[in-house]
């Protein structure tokens, strides 16, 4: 498909951003919106953005979207540490939820797609690996996704929302990814406390960007769809995989219970992802765990 697709991001300085900006294919032109960090793209196609500010930017956003004929807003700013959304709840209703739903009626209003990162924590309750239809989110982060993702789908005619599991790969240094903290932490000769009570399905995350290209290509529209790994495994496992791939000396990785964490906001159990629907309306498939570990040791200018 050698068309050209305008897409609106926000939060490309972030961790996915980055990797979103890194893995399209070219025929995907990106504008953005920049907040603290800066944005590594020409001035004329970028905005400046505080979602804690969205319905002061709301006209002049219309106007950016539409002099850039944008085709596909990709929502991904938000705040993204779940401690910190508990400690700031006002903050993180303002940011995560009331922002979110200003952009959705925005792309709505100038007749882009939309498309939401929501999170794997949504599911909270029961064994996974979990279908969409299995949601049922406690946590503050999980809950406002979750209302975002209700509005978004009932407000707004071509909408996408990818539930995505937790990401690993390689950062921009800003934001930093969970393999540079603990790297970090390990060079520091520090402890590294991993879960072993908590599953996940630990998601490459330039595959994110191939299930955006395909739903655009597919014209796949009013879907909630989870995007995971290959493969369930709680945090101390992946912790030891990524130490092996790395050739870190493990010793000084722990393993911990969620439980004795107690000044953690507290989360689900297992919220691996069945990912059956993605495999099904995008023909996604997600890229194996030790390969793509091996990828990043051998390609990531910033880590070793
Ligand atoms: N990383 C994961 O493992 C993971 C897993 C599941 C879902 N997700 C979801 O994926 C999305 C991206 O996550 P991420 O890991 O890339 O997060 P991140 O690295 O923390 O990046 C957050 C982004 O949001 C922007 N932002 C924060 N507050 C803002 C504000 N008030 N106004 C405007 N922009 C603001 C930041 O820009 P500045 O730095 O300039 O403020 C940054 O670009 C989020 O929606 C997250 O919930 C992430």
């Amino acid at each position: 498909m050698n068309t050209e697709i305008r897409i609106f991001l926000t939060g490309a300085s972030g961790f996915l951003g980055y990797n979103l900006m890194r893995a399209m294919s070219p025929n995907y032109t990106f504008y953005a919106s920049e907040h603290r960090t800066e944005v590594p793209l020409p001035a004329d196609r970028k905005i400046r953005l505080n979602l804690m500010d969205m319905a002061r930017s709301y006209h002049e956003m219309v106007e950016f979207q539409r002099n850039a004929n944008i085709h596909v807003m990709l929502h991904s700013a938000a705040m993204a540490q779940p401690d910190e959304r508990e400690k700031n709840p006002d903050r993180a209703v303002a940011v995560n939820l009331e922002a979110t739903k200003l952009l959705c009626d925005i792309s709505r209003e100038t007749g882009s797609t939309f498309v939401f990162t929501s999170t794997d924590l949504v599911y909270e309750k029961g064994e996974g690996p979990h279908k969409e239809s299995d949601a049922a989110p406690e946590l503050l982060y999980a809950r406002l996704k979750y209302e975002a993702e209700d509005y978004i789908l009932r407000n707004h005619p071509d909408a996408v929302v990818f539930r995505c599991a937790l990401l690993f790969g390689p950062d921009n240094g800003h934001e930093v990814s969970m393999i540079r903290r603990m790297k970090n932490r390990i060079e520091n000769g520090e402890q590294l406390t991993l879960f072993t009570d908590q599953f996940r399905t630990p998601l490459w995350a330039p595959d994110i960007a191939k299930a955006v290209e395909a739903l655009t290509e597919k014209k796949v529209s009013h879907e909630i769809i989870n995007l995971g790994g290959p493969e369930r495994l709680n945090r101390y496992e992946f912790g030891l995989r990524t130490a092996h791939a790395f050739g870190w000396d493990n010793s000084s990785i722990v393993p911990v219970k969620m439980a004795d964490l107690t000044h953690l906001a507290k989360r689900g159990n297992d919220c691996s992802l069945d990912c059956s629907r993605a495999v099904e309306l995008l023909e996604w498939h997600p890229s194996p765990i030790d390969e793509c570990l091996q990828r990043l040791k051998n390609e990531a200018p910033h880590l070793p």
